[in-house]
């Protein structure tokens, strides 16, 4: 029987071990255990994985100020130049902001307008190696919703999610855009709108932001309201193109150009040079994309923003990154990437197992290392016109060498996993690791004793997928809870330069 008097007591015990093991005045580990570390040589250079050293979560049926269901939020993230702080307690608080792609879309596309949402955050690392509890894990990043801004067009018009089945002409500076499907059922006066599936983020010190897309798949600019004020279309080999016409829609693939679905899911920025990385999902259909088993050699481009007057920036360099592919062969596409420093990007490349999916085993999620160094630049060659492929049915052409490609960190390493309460495989439960992770972002730690230290933040995209869910207004059971979850990894990336 558990009376007062053993509580009592066992409160003392718990009291005097406490004690004993926290010892005389011990500061807290301010580094993982050394016994977390694992590293990989890159360029001459060594990438220490130090470990997972935080997790948390937006329940899978959170609602925000729309009152829409927050969902899809991992499908981009940035942390707002100049939030981050290390506090003097030994906690660190920011702010992230998320981007969402497009809306439930699990019984076809719907009109979920374009946007971000602000969350705040307070991150206490967990250094050691013992195992939190799920409950004790989720605070270890504590996400705070805050706010949201909604995307419109020059004019004020509210953007699309639907499928982009219209093209609108080139004018005024702007290229052909996408445009929401005209059979749609939806108000009149709401048709020939912009449409888009959003995958990449970034921010600008001036408060404008980049986003990239799938249907473009374009890269477009908006100033700090969420109003769009540029757009950048990628040369005609990655345009999808269907009986010499621009065929925008996601369903099918196209003749040529990005395959559907597989557009521009990486987005980054070096500020220092104002180059504006974008990625391609997997190859484009004449490079492969139609085929899992071929569509490894993916696209890297490099644009020059340093002009915010240029209506059309300069395409500085094209690089072929060659993905990773499972033990069947088949591609491992990209979901992000995030620029390091020098010739160097971290890409994020996955299965799609995990929860949300049918299969709760996955065999490959890593946030890898890119060193295009040595890579042929293949931009303004025969390569940027659609009738030329640059691998095609996946050989690449022999004049090109690719970039490397390193993995680094797992995103399903059991021993970190388990530290967090958290697992990889059956049962499916809300400790199962998320499905579709597809967002990284980095900051630097501040730690003196370790300079090239950063917190590498990542968040996986749930496709709103909850049984307790809105969209538009309509109630919506997708028949499982699966929640946003967050991971914060701690890394050492020797010679970057981010700020
Ligand atoms: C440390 O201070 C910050 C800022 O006031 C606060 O948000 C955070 O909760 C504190 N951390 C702990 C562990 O008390
Ligand atoms: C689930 O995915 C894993 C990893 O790719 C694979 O080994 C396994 O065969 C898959 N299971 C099923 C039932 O498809």
């Amino acid at each position: 029987m558990f009376t007062m008097r053993t509580a009592f007591r066992t409160l003392l015990v718990s009291i005097h071990v406490a004690t004993v093991l926290a010892g005389p005045l011990l500061p807290r580990a301010s580094e993982p255990d050394p016994s977390l570390a694992q590293s990989v040589t890159v360029g001459g250079r060594t990438f220490v994985n130090k470990g997972l050293v935080a997790f948390g979560l937006i329940p899978s049926n959170f609602r925000e100020s729309t009152g829409d269901t927050m969902g899809g939020i991992g499908s981009a993230i940035a942390i707002q130049p100049g939030s981050f702080v290390a506090q003097p307690n030994g906690s660190y608080t920011g702010t992230l902001i998320v981007q969402p792609d497009r809306g439930f879309n699990v019984d076809g596309t719907v009109d979920y307008q374009g946007r971000h949402h602000q969350l705040d955050f307070v991150l206490n690392p967990h250094y050691d190696t013992s195992a939190l509890e799920f409950t004790a894990a989720q605070q270890t990043l504590q996400l705070t919703y805050k706010v949201t801004t909604l995307y419109t067009e020059r004019g004020g018009g509210t953007t699309t999610g639907l499928d982009a089945t219209g093209v609108r002409d080139a004018q005024s500076g702007f290229p052909s855009d996408p445009l929401a499907d005209p059979q749609m059922p939806i108000p009149k006066k709401e048709d020939n709108r912009l449409t888009l599936d959003l995958e990449g983020l970034v921010l600008n010190e001036d408060g404008t932001f980049w986003s990239s897309d799938e249907y473009g798949p374009y890269i477009y600019h908006f100033d700090a309201s969420g109003a769009l004020i540029q757009a950048i279309q990628p040369p005609d080999a990655i345009i999808p193109i269907t009986d010499g016409d621009i065929d925008f829609e996601s369903e099918n693939d196209p003749d040529t150009g990005r395959a559907g679905n597989k557009g521009f899911e990486g987005l980054t920025i070096d500020k220092a040079t104002s180059t504006l990385y974008a990625m391609l999902q997997t190859a484009t259909i004449q490079d492969g994309g139609n085929k899992k088993s071929n569509s490894r050699y993916t696209r890297l481009l490099a644009y020059d923003v340093s002009s915010p007057t240029t209506v059309t920036p300069a395409l500085k360099a094209e690089y072929i990154v060659p993905l990773p592919q499972d033990s069947d062969g088949k591609t491992l596409g990209s979901s992000e990437i995030a620029w390091v420093g020098g010739d160097i990007i971290l890409a994020l490349a996955r299965d799609g197992s995990g929860h949300g999916d049918d299969n709760a085993t996955s065999a490959y999620k890593g946030i890898d290392l890119v060193d295009f160094s040595s890579a042929t630049n293949i931009a303004g060659s025969k390569f940027d016109s659609h009738k030329n492929a640059v691998a095609p049915k996946g050989k690449l052409d022999k004049s090109v060498t690719p970039a490397t490609y390193t993995p680094f960190v797992s995103l399903i390493d059991t021993t970190n996993l388990a530290r967090f309460g958290l697992h990889n495989g059956d049962p499916v439960d809300q400790t199962l690791i998320d499905a579709k992770w597809e967002s990284i972002a980095l900051v630097r730690v501040g730690d003196p004793s370790s300079p090239d230290d950063f917190f590498l933040f990542t968040a996986s995209d749930n496709d709103f997928i909850t049984t307790d869910g809105i969209m538009i207004g309509q109630p919506y059971n997708a028949g499982l809870d699966n929640d946003n979850q967050f991971l914060v990894w701690r890394v050492t990336l020797p010679g970057s330069t981010l700020p």
